[in-house]
């Protein structure tokens, strides 16, 4: 039988400070790591046919970090900034279009306006849509769709009564986007630590010891063909 290729994969990129620590490594060499492994799957997700992915980067409990480390990883979504800046043309080839999820406010100034550059330029592509998540967290996601419908019934465009489980999900960040059907998270821990909690309601879950610097393609495959075996039901039978 042929293999399905989920739609949606949401991966939880965990592990690279244990990753670290096993070579007596700063925690920020265990980031630069992953970095190099997200671009890595992300690519090959492209080429099998995935057509949406959300890698988690930065959780808006994250900021609990020492600030050293914070800082590290700011600089690492700059050295991304600047490379899809210079790649352009070759993440369009490849049909990337990039979208950086979470809440702005509190992400450094900077960063913010070149997010926007980096969408506005990917926009036409249209093989893969990439979701970065960097201040994201599913619970304030909820809380800031729930704000704009608010608005929607304080200006008289929607009743309370109508609101419907769409209204929800056409108002949070992956609005338009399949929900996932398959999230990944290794590092041995089990949990979606305020990842996708409202799209992940019928998500399968894959978990595994490895450490994300260490994934690789073979990973994700395997990923993908124990999703091949599971049964969803929806709740049917
Ligand atoms: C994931 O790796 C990266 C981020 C959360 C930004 P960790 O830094 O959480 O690695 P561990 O869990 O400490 O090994
Ligand atoms: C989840 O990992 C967040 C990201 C991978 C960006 P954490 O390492 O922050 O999660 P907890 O603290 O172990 O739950
Ligand atoms: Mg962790």
């Amino acid at each position: 039988m042929e293999r399905k290729i989920p739609e949606h994969i949401g991966i939880i990129m965990d592990g690279n400070g244990r990753w670290a620590k096993q070579r007596n490594l700063p925690r920020s060499e265990g980031h630069k790591a992953g970095a190099k492994v997200f671009r890595k799957i992300c690519e090959y997700a492209g080429e099998i046919g995935v057509k949406y992915i959300t890698f988690y980067a930065f959780s808006t409990e994250n900021w609990r970090r020492p600030p050293e480390e914070v800082e590290a990883l700011m600089n690492l979504f700059r050295d991304y900034l600047d490379e899809a800046e210079e790649r352009q043309e070759e993440n369009k080839q490849k049909g990337m279009r990039i979208h950086f999820i979470g809440h702005r406010e509190g992400v450094p100034m900077d960063l913010i306006s070149r997010f926007e550059t980096t969408e506005r330029d990917s926009r036409d592509a249209d093989k893969i849509d990439v979701n970065i998540a960097i201040n994201y967290g599913g619970r304030l996601e909820i809380v800031d769709a729930v704000k704009k419908i608010a608005h929607k019934v304080k200006d008289g465009e929607i009743n309370p009564e109508d609101i419907t489980e769409q209204d929800i999900s056409d108002n949070i960040y992956t609005a338009g986007q399949a929900d996932p059907d398959l999230i990944i998270r290794p590092s041995g821990e089990y949990r979606l630590s305020n990842f996708l909690i409202w799209q992940s309601a019928y998500s399968e879950f894959w978990f595994s010891d490895i450490l994300w610097p260490d994934f690789a393609e073979a990973d994700l495959d395997k990923a993908i063909d124990d999703f091949n075996n599971r049964n969803r039901r929806f709740g049917g039978v």
